[in-house]
């Protein structure tokens, strides 16, 4: 298939959680524009994140990939870009902490705004509307104007992609990203919050080497690794004539990239092996990832896994695992011991928010953090029994002071959701809530690796 593939080589077939555009002129010429529009992200980057997860793959790198659900036009703003970005930063330290291990960043944003619905239409008060599928296709509004689906959307999702990513860029690469700076910041989170004081013993470890490495010379100023920072970007690849439109050939190459974003994943609601959304992504040659649900079975994911990675190349494939708390133990461990049985080469990470929505008593769609916290214990628990490398943690979350969540120190309580949920889809961890989760896993990691034999110990 990929020797005569080519970006439109989807629309031969069956396509999953598109949205009936009312007008296919205007879509066509929208799509026409992004063709001319330069690309979001270069080829060479897209290549740097595949080696950095080929890292991972084989044991020797931790993924964190987080961000919005949906990214919004209502919350599209510099602080919101600034606070998510730095929450992933400070939890990225954290995690490297715990694992000894350098940390793989992935955004979920600069181009996360389309969402795949579980039915077509929503009906309220025997009025009947298309349902909304984030902000890339139609409004939240529940009124016909809002939820008509309008291509010009596309372009607004291009242009603040544009201009996240700029900001992101400059963030990484302009001194804001600085080691020092984000363990002062979990320093702050560790000294000014009740929910951050259990934490403080690691945090002073964390100060200690930071103290140590200025002592032997390391600095920012010495050091571009202490300075600087890589940070990747993400979303999943839903609409697919937007991807289309961003795809282009390499230069370099001659191999094809998305270029709307490094990484781009497959949902779990449109993984089918002979439908347009595997194969569009089986074209090109970004890393992807692939939502992998409660409803996988071991034969169907090896199928899959040989459509979109037909060479075994370790950092092409990323299985998301999303479970559930309550499944993970159940579902998961067939899957991970037939992929390793049969020597295919993926990294595992763990999406731990998709298998734990629930409905408060008080009407929200929310998450309580002991199940997210469980399901990540779960995904460890799996690796650890099949002898395999638990390779990241996929969230999703934000840097603001939000109430999407029960739970965590700070103890959301279903009364409090109401006080500040903002979420244009699924409920977010908030700074706090992410960063908590972030020492809980790392504490894990290095209990993993004191419990661990050391190598000369077997030989
Ligand atoms: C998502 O990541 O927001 C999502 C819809 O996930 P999934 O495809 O796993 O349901
Ligand atoms: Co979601």
């Amino acid at each position: 298939m990929t020797g005569n593939w080519n970006p439109d080589s989807w629309r031969s077939r069956p396509v999953e959680q598109q949205p009936d555009w009312p007008d296919a002129t205007a879509l066509a010429d929208v799509e026409t524009r992004l063709k001319g529009m330069p690309p979001l992200v270069f080829a060479g980057e897209a290549r740097n994140l595949r080696a950095r997860l080929a890292d991972v793959c084989e044991g020797r790198a931790f993924l964190l990939q987080g961000g919005d659900c949906a990214e919004s036009f209502a919350e599209f703003h510099a602080d919101n870009i600034r606070d998510t970005f730095r929450v992933l930063l400070q939890m990225a330290v954290v995690l490297t902490y715990g694992a000894k291990l350098p940390v793989v960043k992935v955004g979920r944003l600069a181009g996360q705004y389309a969402k795949p619905r579980s039915a077509g239409t929503e009906t309220i008060d025997g009025v009947e509307l298309p349902s909304y599928r984030g902000d890339m296709i139609n409004g939240m509004a529940f009124e016909a104007e809002a939820r008509r689906p309008d291509p010009e959307r596309l372009v607004q999702v291009y242009n603040q992609s544009a201009v996240t990513l700029n900001l992101i860029r400059a963030f990484a690469q302009g001194g804001y990203a600085d080691l020092n700076e984000v363990h002062r910041w979990n320093m702050g989170f560790v000294g000014n919050s009740p929910q951050g004081a259990r934490y403080r013993d690691l945090a002073d470890r964390l100060t200690e080497t930071l103290e140590f490495m200025a002592a032997c010379g390391m600095t920012s100023k010495t050091a571009p690794q202490i300075g600087e920072t890589e940070f990747f970007t993400s979303h999943e690849a839903l609409i697919l004539g937007y991807e289309e439109a961003l795809t282009r050939v390499d230069s370099t190459s001659g191999d094809w990239y998305d270029c709307s974003a490094h990484m781009l994943w497959i949902g779990d609601r449109t993984r089918q092996l002979d439908a347009a959304h595997v194969a569009f992504l089986q074209g090109v040659k970004n890393p992807i990832g692939l939502k992998t649900g409660p409803s996988m079975d071991p034969d169907e994911l090896i199928k899959v896994i040989d459509v979109l990675n037909p060479d075994n190349e370790a950092g092409r494939l990323t299985l998301i695992s999303r479970m559930g708390a309550d499944r993970v133990a159940d579902k998961l461990p067939a899957l991970v011991r037939r992929v390793k049985d049969e020597g295919r080469k993926v990294v595992w990470a763990c999406d731990p928010m998709h298998g734990n929505t629930i409905k408060s008593s008080t009407g929200y769609k929310t998450r309580p953090f002991d199940q997210i916290l469980a399901e990540v214990r779960g995904f460890f628990a799996v690796h650890q029994a099949e002898g395999t490398y638990p390779g990241g943690v996929h969230f999703e979350m934000t840097g603001q002071d939000v109430t999407e969540c029960l739970g965590g120190a700070q103890a959301i309580t279903e009364e409090s959701l109401q006080d500040r949920y903002h979420t244009h889809c699924d409920p977010r961890l908030n700074a706090s809530q992410a960063l908590e989760l972030a020492f809980l896993i790392a504490e894990q990691l290095k209990d993993e690796r004191s419990a661990a034999v050391p190598l000369a110990a077997v030989s």
